[in-house]
């Protein structure tokens, strides 16, 4: 129990979180009630059941189906203030995080209303905490090109609320290279760019979100480890995976966390950081994740290692990152 107070005091920063992701069964349940939308769950105890994932499709599935209960401003604000609650009490003093709004636009939800819901959880959070924390929009990159150019229309006229750019959802089949000009304007634009890569697709994809889309994180990264150069590469130009144990455990990246590539990373001199993705569906917030590891085997030097390299690779401001270190 000491080693969990020393892991929850390591001043830490969440690199990789889906804010819809944080939505527990629970708060889905009651929005749905709240909101009047009807989900084929009628109970907590049948919605729980469904929370056994064989892989990353299998959880998008449900994820995509929970978020339409995510109706208005209040929810996105009660949803970010349920996860900087949690994860002040996990030590984490910065949050960059993920947002979907293709989706809730299809849904009939304005950016506007999204936006303005998490904003004003930021704002409360951090005044109740003392976290700081912005915002990263995300490429559903199965949907259309069209639909992420249509997004980028929309994020110009607030492009001062957020600090990235990301890509994430159904991987395989869903390479970098077909965000190139997209992710170009989006830097035009001035945002920073990030990249889910190398989850379930290949090495390959690594690299394109380097070379094409210029990621400066890397979202998993879990297969880079099949090419000895990306490595390489990785450490000289000091990008940081953002690795999510736990996530890979439940999509079935990995059998057993011993078999993630982390070790190996550490060796080789990879920026790693531990994140938790989306702790609601996968059974733990950053705490777990941070312990998860230290349960199989890394020291806490390991670990003062990863959570360092979160401060440092995030995005924060030079003084910020100083008075978190
Ligand atoms: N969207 C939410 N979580 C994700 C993950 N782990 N990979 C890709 N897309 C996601
Ligand atoms: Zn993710």
């Amino acid at each position: 129990k000491a080693t969990v107070e020393m892991l929850r005091r390591m001043p830490k920063a969440e690199l990789h979180l889906h804010i819809e992701g944080t939505l527990e069964p629970e708060l889905a349940l009651r929005l749905a009630r709240r909101n009047g939308v009807t989900l084929p769950w009628k109970d907590l105890g049948t919605l729980r059941q469904q929370y056994e994932f064989s892989n990353l499709q299998s959880f998008l599935d449900l994820y995509y189906q929970l978020m339409g209960v995510l109706r208005t401003a209040d929810d996105f604000r009660d949803l970010m203030l349920d996860y900087l609650d949690r994860a002040a009490a996990d030590g984490v003093r910065h949050a960059e995080i993920f947002f979907d709004p293709q989706v809730h636009m299809a849904n009939g939800i304005s950016l506007d209303t999204v936006m303005d819901g998490l904003i004003e959880g930021l704002r409360i959070g951090g005044e109740r905490h003392g976290i700081t924390g912005s915002l990263i929009v995300c490429i559903v990159r199965d949907m259309p090109v069209d639909s992420a150019e249509a997004l980028l229309d929309r994020i110009a006229l607030r492009v001062g609320d957020l600090v990235g750019i990301g890509l994430d959802s159904a991987e395989v089949g869903y390479p970098p290279s077909l965000f190139t000009k997209v992710f170009a304007r989006a830097r035009r634009m001035g945002l920073r760019v990030v990249a889910h890569a190398g989850e379930e697709g290949p090495a390959d994809y690594v690299g394109e979100a380097l070379d094409l889309l210029r990621a400066e994180r890397i979202d998993h990264g879990c297969r880079a480890i099949d090419d000895e150069t990306l490595v390489g590469r990785l450490v000289k130009a000091r990008v940081p995976l953002t690795m999510c144990p736990l996530s890979n455990l439940r999509l079935n990246v990995v059998d057993d966390l011993r078999d993630l590539p982390i070790r190996r990373y550490l060796d080789a001199g990879v920026v790693v950081t531990v994140n938790s993705d989306d702790p609601a569906y996968f059974g733990g917030y950053i705490g777990d994740n941070y312990q998860a590891l230290y349960d199989i085997g890394y020291t806490l030097e390991d670990l003062a290692r990863c959570a360092r390299a979160s401060i440092t690779g995030s995005f924060a401001s030079e003084t910020r990152q100083r008075a978190l270190l």
